[in-house]
């Protein structure tokens, strides 16, 4: 049976490994990308020809309808959000119309065009927010700390409400953080990996960061691409946890990265007031067995070899960058 992919945020971390996973597996990939004045393809570049990118916008009902009228996906992967937490001060209505009241449109447009469409929500980690209990397990309670973290709320309550409602297949990963060379260079830590790699190439002096002593399960979004696609091969929809059950702090994550070249930490970092948030979510850990039993999903690379990667990865690409330039 050939089966036919749909990505939304095809052009983000996800959707780059995501797409990856899906055409090594033979399906026929599509992605939906916003109008932008200029192209964010770089995280696909090499598999460019080998995909078809349509534009949709999650902000735009008819646009989601027509293009799962075009492309008529077997599996719909919703990856599309405003991700960035700190934006999500800044920006809480669009934060909401995209992160939360976008997987309705995607849901009402399942509806329309075609029920038995499989769909992915990407719910997250920080809906845990203050947390409740530890580890976190798929019935911790949630209590959000950012308007992105209620948008994910809402997001994952409407995933469950159409599953029930109208029997649809979607499912809900809950996952924690997952990081990569493709991370974007707001997220710690790639401004971690590419601070230490500038540091050590000598063009920059000084990484200044925020709440050092915050706590996350990180894991690697190669490995947790894999989860999602586990979870719409799965006989009936459901939620899972998706994490490590390993935990460090920012402070460690620099450490391994500046001990990766050589240098120490507190040479080089500063903490500025500035990247600290309104209301902070301190410590997060998941429980991934039920992943683990139900699905056979496991990670694959560890902390320490997530962290050697990006600083290895950001060392050659600034290195490359210094060359041009010269
Ligand atoms: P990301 O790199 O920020 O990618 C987000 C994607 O969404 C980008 O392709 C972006 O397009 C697109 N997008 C934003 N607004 C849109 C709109 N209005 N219409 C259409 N597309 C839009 O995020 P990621 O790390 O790959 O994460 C993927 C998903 O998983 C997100 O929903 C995120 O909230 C969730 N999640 C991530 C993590 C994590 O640790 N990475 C953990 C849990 C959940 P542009 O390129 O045009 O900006
Ligand atoms: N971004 C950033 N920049 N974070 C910093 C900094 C800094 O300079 N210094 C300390 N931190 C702390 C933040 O306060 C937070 O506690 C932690 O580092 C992680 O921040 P981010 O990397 O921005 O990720 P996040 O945990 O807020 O959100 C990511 O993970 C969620 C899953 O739990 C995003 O990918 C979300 O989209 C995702 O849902």
């Amino acid at each position: 049976m050939s089966r036919t992919a749909l990505i939304t945020g095809i052009t983000g971390q996800d959707g780059a490994y995501l797409a990856k996973l899906l055409l090594d597996k033979g399906y026929q990939v599509h992605g939906m990308m916003r109008r932008s004045s200029t192209e964010t393809l770089e995280r696909i570049t090499d598999i460019r020809e080998d995909i078809e990118i349509h534009q949709g916008d999650l902000l735009d009902q008819l646009s989601l309808v027509r293009l799962l009228e075009e492309t008529q996906p077997t599996e719909l992967y919703n990856l599309a959000a405003q991700s960035f937490v700190p934006t999500s001060w800044s920006q809480p209505i669009l934060t909401g119309e995209t992160t939360g009241l976008g997987v309705t449109r995607i849901l009402e447009a399942i509806r329309q065009v075609n029920p038995a469409i499989r769909m992915y929500q990407a719910s997250s980690s920080e809906m845990f927010g203050k947390v409740q209990e530890t580890p976190q397990t798929e019935s911790t309670p949630f209590y959000p700390r950012s308007p992105y973290g209620v948008a994910k709320v809402y997001g994952y309550w409407i995933t469950i409400n159409y599953r029930e409602s109208y029997d649809l297949f979607a499912s809900n990963g809950i996952l924690f953080n997952h990081e990569s060379p493709l991370r974007g260079l707001e997220f710690v830590t790639r401004k971690i990996t590419d601070g230490v790699a500038r540091i050590k190439l000598g063009v920059q002096d000084k990484l200044l960061l925020g709440n050092l002593e915050a706590k996350r399960d990180w894991g690697f979004a190669g490995d947790f691409v894999n989860a999602m696609w586990l979870m719409l091969q799965a006989d009936k929809p459901d939620d899972y946890v998706v994490a490590t059950g390993e935990q460090h702090s920012v402070r460690e994550f620099c450490e391994i990265a500046f001990d990766t070249v050589g240098l120490k930490l507190e040479d080089y970092v500063g903490v500025d007031p500035r990247f600290y948030r309104p209301a902070e979510v301190e410590t997060l850990l998941g429980d991934p067995t039920k992943a683990r039993t139900e699905l056979g999903w496991e990670p694959e690379i560890s902390f320490e070899q997530l962290v050697t990667m990006m600083v290895e990865e950001d060392l050659q690409r600034i290195e490359r960058e210094i060359k041009i330039g010269s």
